[in-house]
């Protein structure tokens, strides 16, 4: 009761959902996390060029050299490196729907308007209670200004509103010129929520071999901060609902995303770290803290900390700046 929180227009237990990721392929490991308190779980992605490259074998197309660049098809992995094909994705979506009593939320990861977009609705059908937008790009194009990137996203973001009518939120990078600005302009195309911030996965450069390496490594509390900061900034504006992902690891970080204004936060990192039981503390963490300073609800402070009473939060973020570098004495 106390815990409860509404998401995407979703009445969750607690504010506690296991974020996109592997925890979403085994049904019995999604089983243990909703045992141990989970109270929603999103779906590893479904990739838009796993979507295209399917739909381009159904019609015996797989390689059309004329049309596309065979070295930029090469970077991506092939059909068998997927864990989950399209089809399968969609019968996974209905054995966790099956097994689970919690919300599952699927997720779609592409940015360009397109055919894929469709497989939202397959989703739908096949059970999902919501869809979450994973919006990953790098615009490394020096043509593309940040408008036409920008106007892709919310066009591809119309696309899969329009296509199905459960709840779609929108997973967003950091790297906007106006995240405030974006994240409204997602809520005007249909987004019901904002989930803040997409981690770049960054190669860093092997010097012997000269080769840029791949890495995936897990998250660290320091990356909670820059989650709060536009939390704060952009809670006050949005009706819809939001989430925070990226450096969660305790009860207090719980705490201060939702102080900040998120509904939701989304968990990978501290669950591959320790396992499924670390829910259980996580969730006694938040509701001692509760208890200890007399809140009977988490409505009653998210978004105590936001930015709702900062007539100017441009230049209380600039100020604050300048005060902490002429704070330095060497
Ligand atoms: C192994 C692994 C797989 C992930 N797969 C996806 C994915 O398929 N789609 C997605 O949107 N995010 C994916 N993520 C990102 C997480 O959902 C999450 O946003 C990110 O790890 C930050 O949260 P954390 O600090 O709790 O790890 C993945 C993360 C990890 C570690």
């Amino acid at each position: 009761m106390k815990l409860e929180t509404t998401y995407l227009g979703l009445k969750l237990n607690n504010p506690l959902v296991i974020g996109a990721s592997p925890f979403s392929e085994e049904v019995h490991v999604a089983c243990q996390l909703q045992d141990a308190g989970a109270s929603a779980i999103v779906m590893r992605s479904l990739f838009e060029e796993q979507i295209d490259a399917e739909q381009r074998a159904l019609i015996h197309h797989i390689e059309t050299p004329a049309e596309s660049n065979a070295e930029a098809t090469s970077y991506f992995p092939s059909f068998s490196e997927y864990q989950l094909t399209p089809d399968r994705y969609l019968r996974q979506i209905e054995s966790l729907r099956a097994a689970l009593t919690i919300p599952v939320i699927a997720s779609l990861n592409g940015c360009r308007p397109g055919g894929w977009t469709d497989y939202a609705a397959r989703m739908e059908s096949a059970g999902a209670n919501a869809i979450e937008l994973n919006l990953y790009q790098m615009a490394t194009d020096p043509v593309l200004d940040a408008e036409q990137v920008e106007t892709a996203m919310l066009e591809t973001v119309s696309l899969v509103t329009a296509a199905v009518n459960v709840p779609v939120s929108v997973k967003l990078s950091p790297f906007h010129t106006s995240p405030a600005q974006f994240s409204l302009a997602l809520e005007r195309v249909g987004a019901a929520g904002v989930v803040l911030f997409n981690r770049f996965y960054q190669p860093d450069f092997d010097i012997e071999l000269l080769e840029a390496k791949s890495q995936l490594k897990l998250s660290d509390p320091g990356e909670l901060l820059l989650r709060l900061r536009w939390l704060a900034i952009v809670s006050p504006h949005l009706r819809g609902s939001l989430s925070a992902t990226g450096g969660i690891h305790s009860s207090d970080d719980i705490v201060k995303a939702i102080l900040a204004g998120a509904h939701t936060v989304q968990l990978v990192s501290v669950l591959l770290k320790h396992g499924p039981r670390v829910l259980f503390s996580l969730l006694d963490g938040l509701d001692n803290w509760m208890t200890a300073h007399d809140y009977q609800s988490i409505e009653e402070f998210r978004g105590a900390m936001n930015l709702r009473r900062c007539a100017d939060p441009a230049a209380f973020e600039r100020a604050n700046y300048m005060r902490i570098l002429q704070s330095w004495r060497v």
